[in-house]
């Protein structure tokens, strides 16, 4: 699949099957989404540039690479994408984080916007927007509509699980969007909740139902 990356570290499979475990509670969800928040982190920057600079050690000068101030902006969707967000934070402490409130309608699956406050230079910014779940997609193609819509023109999609059909929503109206994942699932059911998924992401997060 075009633009789709699967992660498939060994840590990164082992922590989503636990996960996914519905003897897993909130407590430890918690922790788990963000431990492979951090893989992910790892794993989603190999691309940043890097210069060679000067630095001074105990015992001399030596030439270094550092990160070449490539700008980067994480934008979690709420709910479920805030347990994703420390994560990042510990690999990226420097990114600066929107923030996007949208909850899908249960009737129609469609999502519905209620926040939205974001950096104002998102235009110069790598975006990686976050979110557990990638169902019907409906939510990731606002999201970066949004997003779009502020001017920002370099946006990825992290998640932990996607359905197929989430992946071909978001790519039929922005193709351009790399989506990062831990899965690809088998498919959505009747309600649009992933198969065989983890549940509802911000209910396993959050401790509510
Ligand atoms: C979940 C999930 C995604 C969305 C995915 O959020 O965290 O944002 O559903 O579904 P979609 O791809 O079909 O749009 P939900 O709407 O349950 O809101 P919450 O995080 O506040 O619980
Ligand atoms: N949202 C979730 O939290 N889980 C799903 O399976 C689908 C949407």
């Amino acid at each position: 699949m075009k633009n789709v990356f699967v992660f498939d570290h060994p840590l990164i499979q082992h922590k989503l099957a636990l996960i996914r475990d519905e003897n897993t509670g909130s407590k430890e969800f918690r922790e788990l989404v963000e431990e492979v928040a951090v893989l992910m982190a790892y794993e989603v920057t190999r691309h940043l540039p890097l210069e060679e600079v000067e630095v001074k050690t105990p015992v001399g000068p030596a030439k270094v690479k550092m990160l070449c101030g490539k700008k980067l902006g994480i934008v979690p969707i709420l709910r479920a994408g805030l347990g994703m967000v420390n994560g990042m934070l510990k690999l990226i402490p420097a990114a600066r984080v929107g923030h996007i409130g949208l909850y899908r309608d249960p009737d129609t699956l469609m999502p519905v916007e209620y926040y939205c406050k974001l950096p104002s230079d998102v235009s110069e910014r790598e975006l990686i927007i976050l979110d557990p779940m990638l169902a019907t997609g409906g939510s990731a193609a606002k999201a970066v509509e949004i997003l779009k819509e502020k001017g920002a023109n370099n946006i990825k999609l992290m998640c932990l699980i996607a359905a197929p059909e989430g992946i071909e929503a978001v790519h039929k109206q922005h193709p351009d969007v790399e989506i990062y994942t831990a899965a690809v699932d088998e498919k959505l059911n009747s309600h649009g909740y992933i198969i065989p998924g983890l549940g509802d992401a911000g209910d396993r997060l959050f401790g509510t139902k």
